[in-house]
């Protein structure tokens, strides 16, 4: 390996362990479909898909040409009262994948800016219609929404929300799904958990009363907190109570969005309709950085003519939102889901993927093994005193043997593009169950 000539101390990673990696750094320079190269020149298989995003496997061709192509004819267009073809083409083909009347599409760069567009359009839709006092927002515990003051106040990891004051007022939490007792070593959903929708309509409504509460946010495949599956019917159950008590239902789909789970968006895996979807990460196979809000038509509707004609009706966006090269990278992505037809692999393919994981139950300190789709999850008991510790062992491990894997907690994520082979499949739980093996022997 040649020297560095560049300084690791500057740079202030996210959501790392600054001191530890900088001790013992792991840099990727390049990649091609299934495989990152590091910077010793080793291939190391991606089980992650990036970060949840690269659906479609590493440095597509049509998706590198697409961006190319766009830097060079138009590096940027101005995103207020100013657009671009791209921009519109995109929302056209986003609304028209989107299922139900969710076809009015907010540009953002970020799965994080998503969730805060979505929980400001939630607000201004009930004052649009009168309704103004309805602002308390409602998450879930062990729920990630990204980054934001917004996504960190109703997402429900309390690492993410310590350090940081109080956060927005008027919010509340639902329980998670979570339940070894009752789900451990699932396959698919759950067939236990529907009822915990139920708290909204027992406990949250009666306290803050449904006249005041805008909408309750959701992941439906909670992805970051450890692959939190939804019980059957839960998302269901959940709908009709926001019908009932004219809450809006979003579903936060930066993870689970584009085919992730064998549909274009989980709302369509589980028959869900909700009012708006934020989406990231996916929409541009992770290339350029991207992301959105879909709404129902008469959220849209509702805003946009209640504000005089003529004037700005929503007084929000980025300077990005649109960007030229993310909606160029976004349009070639969704060719390539199409030509390829990768949510349907990801879904044929997700049998296989549930078997091989669920081969791993016998290894040491495994407590469960979930699955939807393309996602899943193998949870550790904690070394006693070292939460985490033992999966992020397993993790370096992994990656010194060439296999990458993500871990939150005691919890090993996988979720690889659907471009994996099933041969590729084994390597990735051959080399996990080694790492497992290892691991549990120390
Ligand atoms: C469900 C969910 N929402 C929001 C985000 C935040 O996205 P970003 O990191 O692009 O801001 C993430 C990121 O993992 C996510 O999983």
């Amino acid at each position: 390996m040649t020297p560095r000539d560049y300084p690791l101390d500057p740079y202030w990673m996210p959501f790392t362990a600054n001191r530890a990696f900088k001790a013992g750094p792991r840099l990727f320079v390049g990649a091609k479909d299934m495989h990152y190269v590091t910077e010793d020149g080793r291939k190391v298989l991606d089980g992650t898909s990036g970060l949840w995003c690269v659906n479609a496997g590493h440095c597509r061709p049509k998706i590198v040409e697409a961006i190319q192509k766009q830097a060079a004819a138009m590096d940027y267009s101005p995103a207020f009262q100013m657009g671009h073809p791209g921009a519109f083409r995109v929302a056209e083909r986003v609304a028209k994948l989107a299922p139900g009347d969710l076809n009015r599409v907010f540009y953002t760069n970020s799965g994080s800016e998503a969730v805060d567009t979505a929980l400001k359009i939630a607000l201004a839709y009930h004052r649009a219609r009168g309704d103004g006092q309805r602002n308390v927002l409602v998450g879930r515990e062990r729920g990630y929404h990204g980054a934001g003051f917004g996504g960190i106040s109703v997402g429900g990891m309390p690492a993410n929300r310590r350090a940081f004051g109080s956060l927005l007022p008027r919010v509340d939490h639902l329980a998670h799904t979570h339940n070894l007792e009752h789900n451990a070593f699932s396959r698919g959903q759950p067939a236990w958990g529907a009822h915990l929708a139920d708290e909204l309509e027992s406990r949250i409504i009666p306290l803050h009363d449904a006249s005041n509460i805008a909408a309750v946010i959701v992941e439906p495949m909670a992805g970051s907190a450890g692959v939190l599956i939804p019980p059957k019917g839960y998302l269901e159950r959940l709908r009709a109570i926001c019908d009932k008590h004219g809450l809006l239902l979003i579903f936060d789909e930066v993870i689970t969005g584009f085919g992730r789970l064998g549909t274009c968006f989980a709302a369509d895996a589980v028959g869900v309709v909700p009012d708006m979807i934020t989406i990231a990460k996916g929409l541009t196979n992770g290339t350029v950085p991207m992301g959105a809000v879909i709404a129902r038509q008469g959220l849209y509707d509702a805003i946009v003519n209640s504000a005089p004609p003529g004037t700005i009706e929503l007084f929000h966006g980025y300077t990005y939102s649109g960007h030229p090269l993310a909606t160029a990278a976004a349009e070639a992505s969704l060719d390539l889901f199409e030509e390829e037809q990768l949510f349907r692999r990801a879904q044929e393919l997700a049998p296989y993927f549930q078997e091989a994981v669920h081969s791993l139950r016998e290894m040491p300190y495994v407590v469960d093994i979930r699955n939807m789709g393309m996602v899943a999850a193998i949870e550790l008991e904690p070394r006693p005193g070292k939460p985490g510790e033992r999966a992020f062992k397993t993790f370096l491990k992994c990656y010194e043997n060439g296999a990458l894997i993500r871990t939150t907690g005691d919890i090993i994520a996988l979720s690889p593009p659907f471009i994996i082979s099933k041969q590729q499949i084994d390597e990735l739980m051959g080399t996990l169950g080694n790492a497992l093996r290892e691991v549990g022997r120390e």
